[in-house]
């Protein structure tokens, strides 16, 4: 299962997503073959790491972001991945308009696994303070509890 975490610029929400769900995976659920990465439908911030917010935030609960570099989505990412996960509505729209013809992945919101959380988006935290870091990570470790139940049932 491959799965590909999708924001606007590939510095805050996706990269949190991808290293909790990296994580949450290998402790928990270290049975499942799980290829995960993110991107932006943005192209501001192409290779550069999280922003230190949100690596800061992550470090706290244990997660390490400083690895990744931005990267924008392509179109080889429709065909590579089994399930592209939006941020935030404007993000799903971006990737249905985008979709190719013949693209095999699955697009959806990320908190469609997060059911519970009472959010159908993960907020952007770029233009506020401390606490919207800490609601990605919050909303992040929902859903990824969430998808990796749905993976784990499907697998039987
Ligand atoms: P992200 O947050 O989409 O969660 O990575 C943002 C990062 C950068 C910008 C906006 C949102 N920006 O406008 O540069």
């Amino acid at each position: 299962m491959k799965v590909l975490f999708v924001c606007l610029g590939n510095i805050c929400r996706s990269p949190t997503a991808e290293a909790v769900l990296r994580s949450l995976a290998a402790r928990e659920a270290p049975q499942l073959s799980l290829v995960v990465d993110s991107a932006g439908t943005a192209g501001y911030h192409i290779g550069d790491p999280p922003d230190p917010r949100s690596q800061a935030a992550g470090r706290a609960r244990g997660y390490d972001l400083s690895a990744l570099r931005a990267r924008q989505v392509g179109p080889a990412d429709f065909h590579h991945f089994d399930l592209l996960l939006a941020m935030d509505e404007t993000n799903l729209a971006a990737l249905r308009e985008r979709s190719p013809a013949g693209a095999r992945s699955r697009v959806q919101r990320f908190l469609d696994y997060a059911p519970g959380s009472g959010h159908r988006e993960v907020p952007d935290p770029y233009y506020g303070g401390p606490a919207g870091f800490e609601q990605v990570l919050d909303l992040a470790e929902q859903g990824a509890r969430g998808l990796l139940a749905v993976i784990a049932s499907r697998r039987g």
